[in-house]
């Protein structure tokens, strides 16, 4: 039987399951923290935090909610035994995981709900200094008790414009490109590393907007609800919605230059 609750619900279960989680990652890396493996490339590496992380979160919520799919960066898809339940949990355990193994505090944990495959709720906890965004689905995005609203620039040259690279060393080389040809048209770029964050600080005009190419779901779900609630039009090129081709993430009176210049550019371009 399918019984969905409500976005705010939604949100308290994925609060709680991204605190402990987020707990859990700050004590591994207090431990003492090296790769485990790498993936994709030799720069696209997984430390056993991460595995323990999300291997925590499947964990908690097949207890809270045992119908329910979950889908993770590191454990793929799970679904649940039972009938589908409508609800999809999208978890990225740690978002950043470069900047985790450096100790640099700008990686979190990314939890997302989705119903019938549209996001209703997320949570994104930076790890080390325990700042938190939230946002349902109609109903805002918040950090620590804050209504977020994006920023309100209106020329792209002032713009403060964060994007992310992927680990293709092909790819990284176009995404350099577009970087090279874009930056004498804002006011600067930030490469953080933390693809979550980057949406969440645009939530809060931290970052003017953010553009990045090859995110995955659990890079996007949570940041890109928090971004939306805040004001932000999230969009990939020429009306698509956002995806691996690329995520725009901007103000509405930023959209369209920077759209019209990374399409320009290519962005969703090479490998
Ligand atoms: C990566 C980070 C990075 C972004 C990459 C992502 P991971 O996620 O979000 O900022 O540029 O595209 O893959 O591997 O650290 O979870
Ligand atoms: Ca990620
Ligand atoms: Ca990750
Ligand atoms: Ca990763």
């Amino acid at each position: 039987t399918r019984s969905v609750p409500p976005p705010a619900e939604l949100l308290e279960i994925a609060v709680e399951v991204a605190r402990d989680a987020a707990a859990t990652a700050y004590r591994m890396r207090a431990e003492g923290v090296s790769v485990a493996a790498t993936k994709s490339t030799v720069t696209d590496v997984v430390t056993a935090a991460d595995r323990a992380v999300e291997r925590q979160v499947l964990d908690a919520l097949a207890k809270q909610r045992p119908d329910d799919a979950v889908l993770g960066e590191e454990y793929g898809a799970a679904e649940a035994a039972a009938a589908p339940s409508g609800v999809r949990w999208v978890v990225d355990p740690i978002d950043g995981t470069v900047n985790y193994l450096y100790a640099i505090p700008y990686c979190a944990v990314s939890l997302a709900a989705e119903v019938d495959g549209e996001v209703v709720a997320g949570v994104v906890r930076n790890i080390f200094t325990g700042e938190e965004w939230t946002a349902t689905a109609g109903g805002g995005a918040w950090r620590d008790g804050r209504r977020l609203r994006c920023s309100t620039e209106t020329d792209p040259g002032q713009a403060l414009v964060a994007t992310g690279f992927g680990y293709d060393p092909g790819r990284r080389s176009h995404q350099a490109r577009v970087v090279a040809e874009l930056i004498p048209h804002v006011r600067d770029i930030r490469r953080l590393g933390a693809a979550a964050l980057d949406l969440c600080l645009a939530a809060e005009g931290r970052v003017d907007a953010y553009y990045e190419k090859g995110l995955a779901a659990w890079d996007l779900a949570a940041g890109g609800l928090v971004a939306a609630e805040a004001g932000l039009r999230v969009t990939g090129l020429r009306g698509r919605p956002p995806g691996p081709d690329l995520v725009i993430a901007a103000p509405p009176a930023l959209f369209q230059p920077l759209h019209d210049r990374l399409a320009d550019l290519d962005a969703s371009g090479g490998p």
